[in-house]
């Protein structure tokens, strides 16, 4: 799992790039639910890659550390925000003190930890009340030709596609908490073919097929699109599947 959790190293820049942001309504969805505005709130993003979420909360006013386990990922954080501190280290055992956190973040990351560990590691981390939100870009199914690409990519990888649609909820190993609350929001971007390639081919996915598999699929992908956007232009569209949960504010944590 290890190994193919850090492979985002290797696209680090393909990824800061080619992957979409996520919407003003998600953050907007999380001051709604935790009934806090993120300016000036501590948040901890984890799993934080190359700093699309991180860039999109510190613009929201949020004092934001971001945690990251991979070097390639890391270093072009640094880069594209120099000004955030970032901490190397993993959501399993987060390098980080006790009730440091108004707010924890995992944008498409929680999949990738151990959530026996990155639970109660989150926990700690929150001060009593704080919220942890965990979400996913998940690429809207409902839409035929997202739905017909990963049928082709599900053929080519040879079972699920896991990963280059989004994870969706099967991966999640979701906090229990009764007070766990659940939100989907949709929305779209429209952008060049060659953005929408190099987003598909930043996923984990493709580091598994291999360089020869990934340019086939790549190929006949842009012949297929190319039918169906002539100008050029892809809209792609999600949902952002957002869970959100609380450290409690009694003396024990989960
Ligand atoms: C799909 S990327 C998401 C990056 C960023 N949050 C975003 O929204 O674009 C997943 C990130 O999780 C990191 N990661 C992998 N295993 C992790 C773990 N156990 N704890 C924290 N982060 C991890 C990877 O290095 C990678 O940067």
């Amino acid at each position: 799992m290890t190994e193919r959790a850090l492979s985002f190293d290797a696209v680090a820049e393909q990824y800061d790039t080619a992957r979409p942001g996520y919407p003003p309504a998600l953050f907007d969805t999380i001051e709604t639910l935790t009934g806090r505005p993120l300016r000036g709130s501590r948040v901890v993003d984890v799993g934080a890659g190359t700093g699309i979420a991180t860039r999109l909360l510190r613009e929201r006013g949020a004092d934001v550390v971001a945690v990251e386990p991979g070097p390639g990922m890391a270093a072009r954080l640094r880069l594209s925000a120099p000004d955030v501190p970032l901490v190397r280290g993993f959501g399993d055992a987060l390098p980080l003190a006790d009730a440091a956190a108004d707010l924890v973040t995992y944008a498409q990351a929680w999949h990738w930890t151990d959530p026996a560990r990155s639970l109660p590691e989150a926990m700690r981390v929150l001060r009593p009340g704080g919220a942890l939100a965990l979400w996913w870009n998940v690429s809207d199914r409902a839409v035929p030709w997202i739905a017909e690409q990963e049928a082709r990519l599900r053929e080519d990888a040879g079972g699920p596609a896991h990963g280059a649609h989004g994870t969706g909820t099967r991966d999640r190993h979701l906090p229990t908490d009764p007070r766990t609350v659940e939100r989907r929001i949709p929305w779209s971007r429209r952008v060049p073919l060659d953005t929408h390639l190099d987003n598909l081919g930043s996923h984990s996915v493709f580091r598994v097929l291999g360089d020869r598999a990934t340019t086939a699929f790549l190929t006949r992908e842009r012949a297929e699109l190319l039918r169906l956007f002539p100008d050029g232009t892809v809209e792609e569209s999600y949902v952002v599947e957002l869970t959100l949960t609380y450290r409690p504010t009694g003396p024990s944590t989960p």
